[in-house]
């Protein structure tokens, strides 16, 4: 038997029949897209590992003499990718009535910046489960609201501690890509403030492109007159409602490391406020929203691309 590529257990095992009664509230589980299955440096040359994932085993073979990835699961071969340093799989759901061997509609994302030579690969950071459904982390884009009362404090970086007196302004907005269609971008803008007043330069922005059904993530972070950080947050569910999260990221090779790691840490500091609630809640079709509720149902509409079937319960 291949030796498993390292896809850590969950801690604990959910409550049966509360997961259950969640799972029924969400859309189909495993939307059609691209995802990351492993790093490239998982699997070397002429090996082969196993893989649990989508609900089902995969196979991942190395070739011995080019290093061509092959990947198979019971219902055949599938499109593959290797990106930066990762694994890509294009993956649709046979079991949803979804032909495995036709050509993925679109391309694998790639960063220029990357593949030009000008930002370097400066960390990757394994998160582990998280009991979720994918679409949670699009929603969390197009919910404004939640912003400042869940991300509104400032954190010390990869940690929850708080940092006293200083809050984080949040201004957000979400659009799709106007060529692309299976691309959608949520920009937020923040402003630091201490004790209510805002501090000078003290700020920054960041753009999440969303490249397909919230698998495959592209944070950019720009720092004023410093340069720009891209990190790729990728989401792999494992089963309907669990979540392998995988954190890489990329930089200006100027940018002293020590303020990559801030910057990225001070995301993994917010992104971990979030889990709480999406391990907990459920969805519904027609949230009641305010007027500063953000574009959920924008966001739904486009997102329903992504899903094997239409899924007629979302109003048009
Ligand atoms: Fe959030």
């Amino acid at each position: 038997m291949a030796p498993k590529l390292s896809n850590r257990r969950n801690r604990d095992r959910r409550s049966g029949a509360a997961e259950a009664r969640r799972l029924k509230t969400y859309p189909h589980p495993y939307p059609s897209g691209w995802y990351r299955l492993a790093d490239s440096a998982a699997i070397g040359r002429g090996e082969v590992r196993e893989l649990e994932c989508f609900g089902r085993e995969f196979i991942l073979r190395r070739g011995q003499t080019s290093s061509e990835i092959e990947i198979s699961s019971a219902a055949g071969s599938h499109s593959v990718d290797e990106v930066h340093g990762q694994i890509l799989i294009y993956f649709r759901d046979t079991e949803a009535n979804q032909d495995v061997g036709a050509e993925p509609p679109y391309p694998a994302a790639r960063i220029a910046e990357v593949d030009s030579g000008k930002f370097v690969h400066r960390g990757s950071y394994d998160a582990g489960r998280v009991h979720m459904h994918i679409v949670e982390f699009a929603e969390n884009g197009a919910d404004y609201a939640h912003f400042q009362p869940v991300h509104g404090r400032m954190r010390i970086p990869w940690t929850q501690i708080p940092i006293p007196g200083i809050r984080i302004n949040h201004s957000a907005s979400w659009k799709l890509d106007p060529e692309r269609k299976w691309v959608s971008y949520f920009l937020n803008a923040t402003q630091l403030e201490i004790f209510g007043k805002p501090i000078e330069g003290a700020g920054g922005s960041a753009q999440v492109m969303f490249y397909g059904p919230a698998s495959m993530n592209y944070f950019r972070f720009r720092i004023p007159k410093i340069g720009e950080i891209e990190m790729i947050q990728s989401h792999l569910p494992v089963r309907p409602l669990e979540q392998q999260v995988d954190f890489r990221w990329f930089a200006d090779r100027k940018i002293p490391r020590l303020l990559v790691s801030y910057v990225v840490g001070n995301w993994i500091s917010q992104w971990r406020r979030d889990i709480g609630i999406w391990e907990n809640k459920i969805y519904r079709e027609d949230p009641a929203l305010a007027a500063n509720d953000g574009p959920v149902y924008r966001m739904r509409r486009w997102y329903r691309q992504f899903l094997p079937e239409p899924d007629v319960r979302i109003p048009p």
